[in-house]
């Protein structure tokens, strides 16, 4: 027994060490892919249940997420319909691409190589901006949750925090910084529509989830999966659940993500021109679960070419006066009681900072039972 404790002691310094160094070389999935290594290291390879269940991506052609056309959120004669739909993917789906969100394609583009390019820059660039300081400013990083996770996933990660405090713009790399800038205020605006129609399809005044601060605090993640050697050892995000109200998703042409919808994982191809927004934790809550946050991953990529995404978060900046947050009141009834109870900003980040990306847990945690 002592023997066999002794060897997990070991192990686990083992894994602590080699999880530092990787850190500390700055180096990141795509310097350890560029350099040609063949296998992955010991702490990136997942558990067997994770493993036994990845699937290829694009076999599976049954379902997919819904796909909305914003075109016409402006006319009167449209604007029910639009409702509908989004209500609907979002309770039934908790993830929809949407379309003809009028940001022009040619951005879209712009911003996918920016990230691109910032990531594909040499070690010595690129290693001045690597450093852990979450929550706050510029961070560039190898898994934002390295040292908190049971294992780490093959993706590297951009992130600036761009309200309510901005970093100056100078400390955006320049690489993107251009790129950045322009794509905050583009994808905050489609997330202001789509807001719109969100609160709407709750049966609110559309700019009540402006008021309730939904679009004032964003971080936005230029993330990097590079071509992985073990692609069947290790994911290139693991599966999770968004902890904010929505999130904003652009990817390249490169497959990956995938979204849980009854026991199946669903490939979200990308549509061309279009955006994948999804539900997160918070936006469950608030809306005492009437829409769904659900779980997503992306596999780790086995093609050459990286595959890039830049996602936005938008969470809830404001809390209310007693500092809680919780389902809507408007939105409860003898008929429809609280789903779940209000919470902290202070819970909902030590819940958030005190381990790895995961699934629902502050949902759980605050769910009445009764
Ligand atoms: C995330 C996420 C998916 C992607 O950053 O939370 O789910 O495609 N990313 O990068
Ligand atoms: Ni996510």
């Amino acid at each position: 027994m002592k023997m066999a404790a002794k060897n997990i002691d070991a192990t686990l310094y083992d894994r602590v060490k080699q999880v530092k160094e990787f850190d500390e070389s700055k180096m990141g999935v795509k310097g350890l892919s560029d350099s040609g290594i063949t296998s992955i290291p010991q702490f990136f390879i997942h558990d067997p249940q994770t493993l036994s269940d990845l699937k290829p991506p694009y076999k599976n052609t049954t379902t997919t997420i819904p796909t909305i056309d914003l075109s016409h959120i402006n006319s009167a004669a449209h604007r029910p319909k639009i409702i509908d739909q989004m209500k609907s993917a979002a309770k039934n789906f908790g993830f929809f691409q949407v379309t003809n969100h009028g940001v022009p394609v040619s951005v879209l583009g712009e911003t996918v190589n920016a990230v691109k390019a910032f990531h594909e820059q040499p070690h010595e660039v690129k290693s001045k901006y690597y450093k852990r300081e979450e929550g706050k400013g510029v961070m560039y990083a190898s898994n934002n949750d390295l040292y908190r996770t049971t294992a780490a996933s093959w993706h590297d990660s951009l992130q600036v925090w761009m309200s309510p405090e901005r970093p100056e713009v100078e400390e955006i790399p320049e690489a993107c910084r251009e790129e950045v800038v322009a794509w905050d205020l583009h994808a905050t605006k489609v997330a202001e529509d789509v807001m719109e129609l969100l609160s709407e399809g709750l049966g609110l005044e559309g700019r009540r989830f402006k008021e309730l601060t939904f679009s004032d605090k964003r971080a936005l993640l230029g993330h990097c999966y590079p071509y992985c050697p073990q692609p069947d050892r290790t994911v290139g995000i693991r599966a999770h659940t968004d902890p904010g109200i929505i999130t904003v998703l652009l990817q390249n042409h490169v497959p990956g993500l995938q979204v849980r919808h009854g026991n199946e994982w669903l490939d979200v191809k990308p549509v061309p021109g279009g955006l994948i927004i999804n539900v997160g934790d918070l936006l469950q809550i608030i809306s005492n679960g009437e829409y769904t946050s659900v779980q997503h991953r992306v596999l780790a990529n086995p093609w050459k070419e990286a595959r890039i995404s830049v996602v936005i978060f938008f969470n809830l900046s404001k809390w209310r006066e007693d500092g809680y947050c919780g389902p809507l009141p408007e939105l409860l009834s003898p008929e429809k009681p609280p789903v779940y109870r209000d919470f902290t900003a202070q819970e909902f980040l030590g819940n958030f900072y005190g381990k790895g990306i995961d699934t629902k847990s502050l949902i759980e945690k605050i769910t009445i039972k009764n």
